[in-house]
């Protein structure tokens, strides 16, 4: 395996959007962003549920920072590779969760 500065978890489970759909093809679609970017060693991975869903999919997390993001559309994925996986600032308007402090906001929906 590669070495790589981050990695991110997205989850494509099916309470995210509806049956994971637009959760996937935001995975898809920051493969490619990544792939263009040069200078990035992020590793990425789908996961299943994380027990997150009521934050509004899709929901990423970024490690080692543990930085969590909701809400993701094409839009913030731009943001979050440019400015979090390339640069090492969190977006944290896009964020709702982070890793040793806890919740950044109000649940946008209530648990499924
Ligand atoms: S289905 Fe994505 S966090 Fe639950």
């Amino acid at each position: 395996m590669k070495i790589h500065q981050r990695h991110v978890l997205m989850c494509v489970g099916p309470r995210c959007t509806e049956d994971g759909v637009r959760s996937q093809a935001m995975f898809e679609l920051m493969g490619r962003k990544i792939d263009a970017t040069a200078g990035l060693a992020v590793k990425r991975t789908r996961s299943h549920c994380m027990l997150a869903c009521r934050n509004g999919g899709p929901i990423a997390v970024v490690y080692p920072e543990g930085s969590w993001y909701h809400g993701i559309d094409e839009a913030a994925l731009d943001r979050i590779v440019d400015e979090h996986l390339l640069h090492g600032r969190e977006v944290p308007e896009l964020m709702f969760h982070r890793l040793g402090e806890g919740d950044l906001c109000a649940p946008e929906q209530e648990p499924q």
